[in-house]
């Protein structure tokens, strides 16, 4: 039988700035969706993306005197690094800036038009001309002038397409009011009293004053505007009027868009509204959460920024504490439709009560217990008691509650669920008292059955941790003796899954307790550090110097003799996969020009495979070859430490494999 699909989204990104935790919210809850989706059999299609074109952008690039196009790519970079480093498993990823993309666009921008939906009209508003924008008059700062340059701005037109809402208004409030559609629904009543009652405005899709767009295929001067291009995503990187994919037919419509409150009223109104006009099924669920805000200066919560006291850079927090319970964090804090605040102590409060005391301590104590009482492998003589059947029970009605969540998108409420059967897990501990029993021999059948109970909840909660923390939950299958069988889903309705005789491995501390008060004096610190190092490049700047270097303490002197004996020689990448039950590690095929050779490096959580395959970088050639998690390094290949990570020195493709480096 076929499996069903799946189709997830996350909004396209803007590659503006670089990627903060706030961003991270999105992408790893609808990776939890996914994951969870495909632990249940569907056939998941997960896609996120980059939204690369606008004025901003265009602006941006100038200013490095770089072309737009080069100032994504670096940005989209840092994007694609960090969801490989958080562990999102996506199955698809679009640029808007994608030739295919870019044709689709001009292909749905011109049907809209044919079919008499778009129009050419007038433009006017508040422009500001430095900043070359159209501002509306909410828009404007506390003294009417532009919000981003706080210039004066004037009246102006300027020529421009619109898009015709009018036809769809009666359509769309039947959507919000009488589907399910808008989750939480209670946002849908608020979006109808304000844009629709009062009568839809037709939507302008196209500028003439910059250039950074899809241009409009029959009338060069116009460059589409914002949503049309951004929108189209969702349906382009399935192949809709393009031919670079063809699973439109199998995946759309989508299950579920996930977007924070902000484009909300885009996704509510103008994607139904540009879907009903091109005649294609609506979205299914279109699913609204909160933003993550950071206690402001007078005690409100404001969106993140860096300035405001807390450290929010997901690889140094990951670095800290794992990409898990990074994860774990944001989701578990995030209700949604509601804002969540966070702060490094409500984290690193969460993740010792949580995972430290909760969670890992339950794996902990029972692993070390089997081992202790019956040498690692649980004997099959058993005896049961009453309480054991209370237990049982809310551990074997977690799996349909936590799937109810999933397919309602309430994260938060899925992972409470699953926490309750790691707190009932605990008490059942203290209430059977295995350390009691283990000092009764005639007890030993008891302390088995206890035991064994205490794994196979271990078992169905890891299991169902996996999608949210798919880095630890390995681990915990390792210590408990779990075959990749006994976690599939369709042995988390049941008891008795693992072997009777089951051996646990004792393993490393899951998650290990974070001192709080020393681990937000460090934070503090790396704060400080960060802020007086943007200061100081503020002011140096403003002066018009170079930013002040840091101190750098060299290694000691080398004669020519000594670097002589280092053999470096360009190598190509030919292959390139993950280190199996290795964060950290990718194993890669070299053409080293010398019958090719297998190196294993550290920079999973920099380097996705398939941004290595083809290119050509620098190889230790004469290292001593080691073993790396089991696996057989020979060499190793040149990278350098910057502030934005672990960067590998590529060479310039025109130098042949095998040359020396000298
Ligand atoms: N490019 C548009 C989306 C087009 S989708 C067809 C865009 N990009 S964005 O990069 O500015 O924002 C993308 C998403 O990230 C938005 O849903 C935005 O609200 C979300 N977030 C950005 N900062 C956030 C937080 N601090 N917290 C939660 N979500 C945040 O809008």
């Amino acid at each position: 039988m076929s499996k069903k699909p799946f189709y997830i989204t996350t909004p396209i990104y803007y590659p503006s700035g670089d990627p903060h935790i706030g961003h991270c919210y999105t992408t790893v809850a609808c990776d939890s969706i996914a994951r969870y989706k495909r632990m249940q059999g569907y056939d998941v299609m997960f896609l996120t993306g980059t939204d690369e074109h606008g004025l901003k952008i265009e602006q941006k690039a100038a200013e490095q005197g770089i072309s737009p196009k080069e100032y994504v790519d670096v940005i989209v970079d840092k994007f694609k690094k960090l969801w490989s480093y958080m562990n999102i498993s996506y199955d698809r990823y679009i640029r808007t800036t994608d030739d295919y993309h870019v044709e689709a666009v001009q292909n749905i921008f011109k049907a809209l038009y044919d079919k008499g939906y778009i129009y050419k009209g007038e433009y006017s508003g508040k422009y500001c001309t430095p900043c070359e924008s159209f501002w509306t008059e909410s828009q404007l700062d506390e003294n009417g002038c532009c919000p981003e340059c706080h210039r004066p701005v004037k009246f102006a037109k300027e020529e421009a397409y619109f898009f015709k809402m009018a036809p769809f208004a009666e359509r769309i409030e039947k959507l919000l009011l009488e589907t399910d559609y808008l989750r939480p629904k209670t946002r849908a009543v608020e979006l109808v009293n304000n844009f629709i009652k009062p009568g839809l405005e037709d939507l302008c899709v196209s500028r003439t004053s910059f250039t950074w767009g899809v241009p409009v295929s029959f009338d060069e001067k116009h460059v589409v505007y914002v949503w049309i291009d951004a929108l189209s995503n969702y349906i382009t990187a399935l192949g809709y009027e393009n031919n670079a994919h063809d699973d439109y037919a199998k995946y759309w419509p989508a299950d579920v868009h996930m977007v924070a409150k902000d484009i909300m009223r885009f996704h509510a109104i103008i994607w139904p509204a540009m879907l009903m006009a091109l005649d294609q099924p609506l979205p299914k669920h279109l699913a609204v959460h909160g933003w993550i805000t950071m206690a402001g200066k007078n005690g409100e919560s404001e969106k993140m920024s860096k300035s405001l006291g807390n450290v929010v850079d997901p690889f140094v927090l990951g670095e800290r504490y794992g990409q898990d319970a990074i994860r774990y964090h944001i989701l578990r804090e995030m209700a949604l439709g509601a804002d969540s605040l966070f702060s490094n102590e409500i984290m690193i409060n969460r993740i010792n009560s949580d995972l430290a005391n909760g969670f890992g301590n339950l794996v902990s104590r029972t692993v070390a217990m089997a081992d202790k009482y019956f040498g690692g492998t649980l004997p099959t003589e058993r005896e049961g008691a009453d309480i054991d059947e209370d237990f049982r029970s809310v551990i074997l009605g977690l799996r349909s509650a936590v799937d109810g969540f999933v397919d309602e998108t309430k994260i938060k409420q899925a992972l409470e669920t699953i926490f309750e059967g790691v707190s009932r897990a605990n008490k059942y501990i203290d209430e059977t008292e295995p350390w009691k029993l283990g000092k009764d021999e005639a007890m030993k059948p008891r302390l088995a059955a206890v035991l064994y109970n205490l794994l196979e909840a271990i078992r169905i909660t890891s299991a169902l941790l996996a999608p949210f923390m798919p880095t630890t939950m390995p681990k915990v299958w390792e210590q408990i003796g779990a075959s990749a069988e006994d976690v599939s889903y369709d042995n988390l309705g049941s008891f008795g899954v693992l072997p009777a005789n089951v051996t646990v491995h004792k393993g490393e501390i899951l998650f290990p307790r974070i001192d709080v008060d020393k681990e937000i004096e460090e934070l503090n610190e790396i704060l400080r550090k960060n802020m007086e190092a943007a200061q100081a490049k503020l002011s140096a700047e403003e002066k018009g110097e170079e930013a002040p270097a840091e101190e750098i303490v060299l290694a000691p002197e080398i004669t020519i003799d000594d670097f002589a004996k280092v053999e470096i020689r360009v190598a190509k990448v030919v292959s390139c996969e993950r280190v199996k039950k290795s964060d950290k590690l990718l194993c890669l095929q070299l053409d080293d020009g010398m019958g090719g050779r297998q190196v294993v490096s550290g920079i999973a959580q920099y380097y996705a495979p398939e941004d290595l395959i083809g290119k050509k970088l620098q190889l230790i050639a004469n290292l001593k070859p080691v073993k790396l998690r089991g696996v057989d390094s020979n060499g190793m290949i040149c990278a350098a430490d910057t502030p934005d990570g672990v960067k590998v020195i590529f060479v310039d493709d025109s130098i042949p494999v095998g040359s020396k480096i000298r």
